[in-house]
């Protein structure tokens, strides 16, 4: 075959060049042989250095080992660092905490890979924001909403930096302020207040519904039933709809292209009801809640528009679309109308709990649309604790 003669020719042209390629071939394999020896030497000098510090670490650690020994039975009297640190860690009991929102929100925004599994006794809570600038005028009729359902939900209360609810060490706003900061109305920092207590509530892992309200806001329903309607609900409440006027797609901001297009662009009220999966896509999300800090200013309010176009853009299937927080706009103007006592029936309190109107409820029609309502001046709260029992059942 004239290829195998070639190939034998070649090798037989050349004998000198033979001899150079094992001689190099030989060197090759002692480089490589001195090179892995040195490597390995260097390998186990430092698999030995570690070791030393692997023990120098149990030594360090295993100092303390009085923790060990101490009593952890009952969180109560906990005072060792280890002790019941599980149970403060889903239930933090103290809300005071040092953390940065960047810090806080970050910590929030962890989820379990176990999903719906607990390893302990998991009762689902409704988390109760409030949002506020200070005082509470409504606390007493809360109060009573709130009373003999201690283990069915958790209160946080965001007011401004410096001011401090007082009340007594019975009453279920006792040392539910969370750390807060100063709110503009009207600017970005009003949805970072309604963020960061979300934030807060998600520390505890027994709350699964979060509802926002004001300090006039009054609840139209006993607690009993706005628990069933919220817990069992597979809908989040969250008011998102397009409207297009100055006052809604008029707010829109072509800078934040590519990102947001007009026809992600909602519109809906502040006054928000979403289930813990909602809070924590909420409380996670920095892409677009930075294009609203840049670019939604006013006449645009982040609080108005940010979790409506947020959850239409990813999560639209698991929200209602309306509002638990019936208000009254029909007076016109920038602002809802405000209860005095004299409005304050009731006639008029059953005409908000079914007004004849129907809406959807897990796919099914129902009378019982609104759980809350605002706004009612702090007058009228002796005219509502004298009607809670006959018409609102509590
Ligand atoms: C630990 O606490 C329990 C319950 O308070 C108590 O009965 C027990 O005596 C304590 N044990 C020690 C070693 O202090
Ligand atoms: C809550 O924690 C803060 C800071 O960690 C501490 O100063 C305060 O005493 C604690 N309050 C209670 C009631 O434990
Ligand atoms: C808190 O309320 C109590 C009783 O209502 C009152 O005596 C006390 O002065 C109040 N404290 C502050 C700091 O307002
Ligand atoms: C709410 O709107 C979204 C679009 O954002 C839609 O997918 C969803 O079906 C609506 N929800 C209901 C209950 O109609
Ligand atoms: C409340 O009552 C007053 C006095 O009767 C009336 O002038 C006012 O229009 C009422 N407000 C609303 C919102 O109905
Ligand atoms: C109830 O419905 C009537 C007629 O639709 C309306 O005029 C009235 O304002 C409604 N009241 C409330 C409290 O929604
Ligand atoms: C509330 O009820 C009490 C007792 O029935 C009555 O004396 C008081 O005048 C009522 N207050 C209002 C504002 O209706």
């Amino acid at each position: 075959m004239p290829r195998c003669r070639v190939d034998k020719d070649e090798g037989e042209k050349h004998p000198g060049l033979l001899k150079l390629m094992q001689i190099l071939s030989f060197l090759v394999v002692f480089v490589a042989g001195v090179v892995i020896g040195l490597a390995t030497t260097s390998h186990i000098s430092r698999y030995f250095t570690s070791q030393n510090e692997l023990y120098s670490l149990i030594n360090h650690f295993s100092v303390p080992n009085t923790l060990v020994e101490e009593n952890c039975s009952g969180s109560d009297m906990c005072k060792g660092r280890e002790c019941s640190s599980f149970h403060l860690f889903i239930h933090p009991e103290n809300l005071t905490h040092t953390m940065s929102d960047d810090e806080l929100f970050w910590r929030a925004s962890m989820v379990s890979k176990k999903e719906d599994y607990y390893p302990f006794k998991r009762i689902p809570k409704v988390a109760f924001m409030f949002l506020t600038r200070g005082p509470l005028p409504m606390l007493p009729l809360w109060e009573r909403f709130f009373s003999g359902h201690e283990k069915l939900f958790s209160i946080y209360v965001h007011a401004l930096p410096g001011y401090e609810l007082n009340v007594t060490s019975s009453s279920a706003f006792y040392r539910r302020q969370i750390p807060s900061q100063y709110v503009s109305w009207g600017s970005v920092s009003l949805a970072d207040a309604e963020r960061r207590l979300l934030a807060n509530a998600l520390l505890d892992y027994s709350n699964e519904r979060f509802v926002l309200l004001s300090e006039s806001c009054i609840p139209v329903y006993n607690f009993q039933t706005v628990y069933k309607y919220l817990i069992n609900s597979a809908h989040s409440f969250v008011e998102s709809y397009d409207e297009p006027t100055r006052y809604g797609r008029g707010r829109y901001s072509r800078k934040m292209l590519p990102d947001i297009k007009l026809q992600h662009w909602r519109k809906g009220s502040q006054w928000f009801e979403i289930s813990r999966g909602l809070a924590v896509y909420i409380v996670a999300d920095t892409r677009y809640y930075t294009l609203f800090k840049n670019f939604c200013k006013p006449a645009c309010y982040p609080d108005e528009h940010y979790i409506p176009t947020y959850l239409n853009m990813f999560h639209g299937s698991l929200n209602s679309n309306r509002t638990v927080t019936w208000v009254d706009w029909s007076m016109g103007g920038p602002h809802p109308a405000m209860y005095e006592p004299a409005n304050v029936t009731e006639s008029f309190i059953e005409s908000i709990r079914n007004n004849g109107t129907e809406c959807l409820y897990n796919s099914e029609t129902t009378s019982v649309c609104y759980l809350f309502a605002r706004k009612f001046a702090p007058s009228t709260l002796e005219t509502l604790l004298n009607l809670t029992s006959s018409v609102m059942n509590f």
